[in-house]
Parts: C-alpha cells; sequence; structure tokens
C-alpha cells in the first residue's frame, strides 16, 4: 500500500519558525497531512500533501448530521532518535469501532497504518525530542457527500494532521463531579470517538470553568451516582493503597492509556480494582482522609493529577503526596513509550 501512496511534497517548510522549546498543546501543525478518501464504495486516492484547507460543499453531512469520528495517537524519538508509537493498532480498531456505530465504512488497517509511517518519514524532523514533549497524531474521518437527507454519507475523507505539542494541563487541575449534565447514555456513543461527544461536554465545562474548576468529572445518567470519566480522560482513584476504576461500558471511552496503566500497574505489585465507584463512596474517603489521590488518563494528557474537587456547593483538596501513584505510573508509562525502558507487552512499535 505504501508504494501507492502519492506524495506532494511542499517546497517550503514551516519548520524553521516553531519554538520547539515552547509547545502548546495541537495548535502548531506539521508541514503535511496524509488524505484518502472513500467514493464510489472504497477508499481510494492515498495521497500526502501540504496541511491546509480542505473545500467542502455547505451540504456536506458533516455539517448538518455530525458524521464525524477521530484518534488522538503521539510519535516519539528514543535518545537514539528513532521513531516510536505506543498501541498504534489500538487506535486503528477504535476508530474502526467508532465508525462502527457512526455508520462510517470500515477503514482497511493498511490505509491507517502506511499513511501514518509514510507521513511519519516525511515529516519526521517535526518529532519534538524534549521530554515532555511529543508529537500529536489526529487520525479522524468525517462525512463530504453533500446533501439534506438524514442518512449515513456516501462519501467521507480520512485525514492524519500532526501537532508537535507539549502539555495538555498546563497547571493543578481542579475538577467538579457533575450533578446535571450527562456526556453519555446507555445505548448512545459514549464509548465512540465522536466528534459530538466533545461538542456535547463544552456548555456544562464551560459551566465549571466559571466556577472556577478545569474539567467536569461525568457521572452516570440515570442518577449520577457513579464516576464515569474525566473530560477527555479515564478516570483512576486511589483510596488507601487501592486503585480504582470504573469498567468499561457503552458510555465510557475504552481509553489506550486506562488499560496500559491498570497492566503496568497490577505488574508492579498494586492493588487494582475495575469497578463502579460511587460518589458517595469518594467523598466518604475524602472526609475520612482514605481518598488518596485522584487522576486522569488519556493520550493527550498522559496521567494528570488531580489537585481537589468539588460537589454539591463543598471543596475537597487532596494531599500533595510523594511518590503517589500517579508519578509512579506516569514515568512507568512514559519510560516505555520513550524506550527508556523494556517493553515486556509489546506496545512499542520502532518505526
Ligand atoms: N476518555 C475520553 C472521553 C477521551 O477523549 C480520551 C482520549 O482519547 C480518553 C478517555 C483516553 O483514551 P486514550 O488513553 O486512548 O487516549
Ligand atoms: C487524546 O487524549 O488523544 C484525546 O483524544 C483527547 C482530545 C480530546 C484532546
Amino acid at each position: 500500500m505504501n508504494s501507492n501512496i502519492k506524495v506532494n511534497p511542499i517546497q517550503n517548510s514551516r519548520i524553521d519558525s516553531v519554538d520547539f522549546n515552547n509547545l502548546p498543546f495541537g495548535k502548531v501543525f506539521s508541514d503535511h497531512m496524509f488524505v484518502c478518501d472513500y467514493k464510489d464504495g472504497k477508499w481510494q486516492n492515498p495521497t500526502i500533501e501540504a496541511y491546509g484547507p480542505i473545500e467542502l460543499n455547505p451540504s456536506a453531512k458533516i455539517f448538518h448530521y455530525g458524521q464525524s469520528i477521530f484518534e488522538g495517537m503521539k510519535a516519539y524519538k528514543d535518545a537514539k532518535g528513532t521513531t516510536l508509537l505506543f498501541r498504534p493498532l489500538d487506535n486503528c480498531k477504535r476508530l474502526n469501532k467508532s465508525a462502527e456505530r457512526m455508520a462510517i465504512p470500515q477503514l482497511p488497517e493498511g490505509i491507517f497504518m502506511d499513511g501514518l509511517k509514510k507521513l511519519l518519514e516525511i515529516d519526521n524532523a517535526w518529532i519534538p525530542t524534549k521530554e515532555g514533549s511529543s508529537l500529536y497524531i489526529r487520525p479522524f474521518i468525517f462525512a463530504t457527500g453533500n446533501g439534506f437527507h438524514a442518512s449515513p454519507s456516501n462519501e467521507y475523507k480520512f485525514i492524519i494532521a500532526t501537532a508537535p505539542s507539549g502539555a495538555y494541563f498546563a497547571g493543578k487541575v481542579k475538577v467538579l463531579i457533575e450533578e446535571k449534565y450527562a456526556r453519555a447514555a446507555n445505548g448512545g456513543v459514549g464509548f465512540a470517538k465522536a466528534g459530538g461527544n466533545y461538542a456535547a461536554q463544552f456548555y456544562p465545562t464551560q459551566l465549571a470553568i466559571e466556577r472556577g474548576y478545569n474539567q467536569v468529572i461525568w457521572t452516570d445518567d440515570t442518577n449520577h451516582e457513579y464516576i464515569e470519566e474525566a473530560g477527555a480522560m479515564n478516570i483512576f482513584v486511589r483510596i488507601n493503597d487501592t486503585l480504582i476504576t470504573s469498567p468499561i461500558s457503552d458510555r465510557i471511552l475504552d481509553g489506550i492509556t486506562r488499560k496500559s496503566i491498570l497492566q503496568i500497574a497490577k505488574d508492579s505489585g498494586l492493588q487494582v480494582e475495575e469497578r463502579k465507584i460511587t460518589v458517595t463512596e469518594i467523598i466518604e474517603a475524602a472526609k475520612n482522609g482514605n481518598l488518596k489521590e485522584l487522576f486522569g488518563a488519556g493520550t493527550a494528557a498522559v496521567i494528570s493529577p488531580i489537585s481537589g474537587f468539588g460537589f454539591k456547593g463543598v471543596d475537597y483538596d487532596l494531599p500533595e503526596l510523594e511518590n503517589s501513584y500517579a508519578s509512579q505510573l506516569k514515568k512507568k508509562i512514559t519510560d516505555l513509550q520513550t524506550n527508556k525502558t523494556e517493553d515486556p507487552y509489546g506496545w512499542r512499535v520502532h518505526l
């Protein structure tokens, strides 16, 4: 497949204008993007071209019915300059899981992997080497077919764009446990990385930000009794020495960071539980001093410790622990991702 990718390289790279020592998250884009079209029942015309605007008709179905899915992944460089990916096939599988739920055609794994590899070969100089920075990769598919009929599009575009990026959160993360709004419902699309899931979070998150929080902790849609996710992260709770995370359901994204951390934590001898966690249990643990840590986990945010949370007008602070589970697990996963340690799981892919 690789050989079939048409490459239209840019003439002048923008790379010299980028300050790699002060990278924001997802705002600076590499020179090229990979584009592949779905037309006449098949994926075709895989091309690498300049990162830039795309022309669409106002009737394109993406604008009206939101058929749009995406993935988030990262490329790293090790000390020798080798390009590394982390569990990329898991992203491809999840993209296709999202595609199925949103009535988008399946994307062959070969197109995903070959496009990604070729793009990283061409824009290799854009992969940051500074600790804590990486090349954030955004593969996405959206409906380009035209028409106001509320039915699936017959045409789509698959694009991979990349952005050399620094940390997702600038400082401490304070969260609000949600009591009114929900990001997902049983039988809905919460498990999919569908664009609309994020749009649905913006308004409640804005309300939380106005009240001094950075992020919402989503609870179940029925009684807001169980904690489920933290914005664009899966949520982990440490009560005494036990690390707990909510089980995957059709309301929760099956995070690749989440499942990697669960494995690493178990193999490090930590006590780990995948079970439903009630808000009441967290409040009680906070009150009696047993709530040691809360943290979010995701590709963009890696592991983000939560410094405190609000619930029903009361704020609870979390202790600042030395050698926290969050810091131990963050070091283990990033060392593995960047080839500083062995990879007993076969998760790292060297390009
Ligand atoms: N939950 C949501 C809603 C997300 O958007 C993400 C980010 O991708 C995650 C969890 C974490 O998933 P992953 O670790 O695969 O990035
Ligand atoms: C990721 O962690 O890669 C995500 O997709 C989160 C994103 C919404 C910033």
